[in-house]
């Protein structure tokens, strides 16, 4: 399966379109809220009903006390977006003050990620939140770059609108580089255009030089519900966000295999921890709790 990292370089639906592709995808599904500025999730589409006991913060102290509990943290921290458990989140950050303390987990996590994708059939989505420079290069704490370096593909977000793409070019080349030191390279990056505004599709990668691998609707009232909450949206054809969402889910994954074939870049390591096969153990039990 995939690891799908979507970044923005504003708040341009970063969240809402992770939870689409999550809730849409035709595989099983996990979506990681790691936005370093806090996730939106629990007071959105989960309205309030998982407290701070679960998410994110807790994955930092449970790496520190070894790789056998943060799998095991991980799997109990994943809420069930669905009635099978087949679609699940792990709720972000409450105070954008505990990202300092994930730095030395996102390597760990990215490895978890890696092993439920590849290993455990899910699809995973990371909403990588936005992203952060420091001199020219990914902020160390405010992005959560290890994520970035383990995805098979990584997405800009970006409306077709000219202040969302005149921001978006700053943040591209930083990004290039980032992923060709230190990630599968270069080409994992692309764009994700939601249909907002007069640029079109092929003109957008033209500007930008960057390839747009999936166009999404401007869908206000499934975006309402996946942002806020409530009763979601029945007709497909004036909500055509979720059927766009599912089709480009499956986009991305053959994007990803083509993409091993073509550079053979090397299958990620077998898991660094045999602990980790607790965790789809635990995952296929559907131990987590109900949202
Ligand atoms: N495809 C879409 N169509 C219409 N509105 C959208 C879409 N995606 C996101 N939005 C809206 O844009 C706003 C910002 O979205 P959000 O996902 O929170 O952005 P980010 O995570 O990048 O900050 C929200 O009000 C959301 O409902
Ligand atoms: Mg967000």
């Amino acid at each position: 399966m995939t690891v799908t990292a979507l970044v923005s370089a504003k708040s341009s639906g970063v969240t809402t379109t992770a939870l689409a592709l999550a809730l849409a995808s035709s595989q099983p599904s996990l979506l990681a809220e790691c936005d370093p500025a806090g996730g939106t999730i629990r007071a959105g589409l989960l309205q309030g009903r998982v407290d701070a006991s679960y998410g994110l913060y807790h994955l930092a102290a449970a790496e520190r006390a070894g790789d056998d509990a943060l799998a095991h943290t991980f799997a109990s921290h994943l809420i069930p977006l669905d009635g099978a458990g087949n679609r699940r989140v792990l709720p972000g950050l409450t105070d954008p003050a505990q990202a300092a303390g994930l730095s030395r987990t996102w390597p760990a996590l990215s490895q978890v990620m890696r092993v439920l994708s590849d290993e455990g059939g899910y699809d995973v989505t990371i909403d990588a939140g936005r992203i952060a420079l420091e001199s020219g290069a990914l902020h160390p704490v405010l992005t959560p770059a290890p994520l970035l370096h383990g995805a098979d593909l990584v997405l800009l977000v970006v409306r077709g609108t000219s202040q969302s793409l005149s921001l978006a070019r700053y943040v591209i080349d930083p990004l290039k580089a980032e992923l060709e030191e230190r990630g599968s390279g270069a080409d994992a990056l692309g764009l994700l255009l939601i249909e907002e505004g007069p640029a079109r599709a092929h003109e957008i990668a033209e500007t930008l030089r960057l390839p747009v691998l999936a166009a999404l609707p401007f869908d206000p009232e499934t975006a309402g519900y996946l942002t806020h909450g409530g009763q979601p949206p029945r007709n497909s054809k004036r909500n055509p966000l979720l059927p766009r969402a599912r089709t480009a889910s499956d986009n991305f994954r053959a994007a990803a295999s083509r993409r091993r074939l073509q550079r053979q870049y090397p299958q990620p390591p077998a898991p660094a921890y045999p602990q980790l096969s607790g965790v789809l153990q635990r995952l296929s039990q559907g131990a987590a709790p109900r949202g």
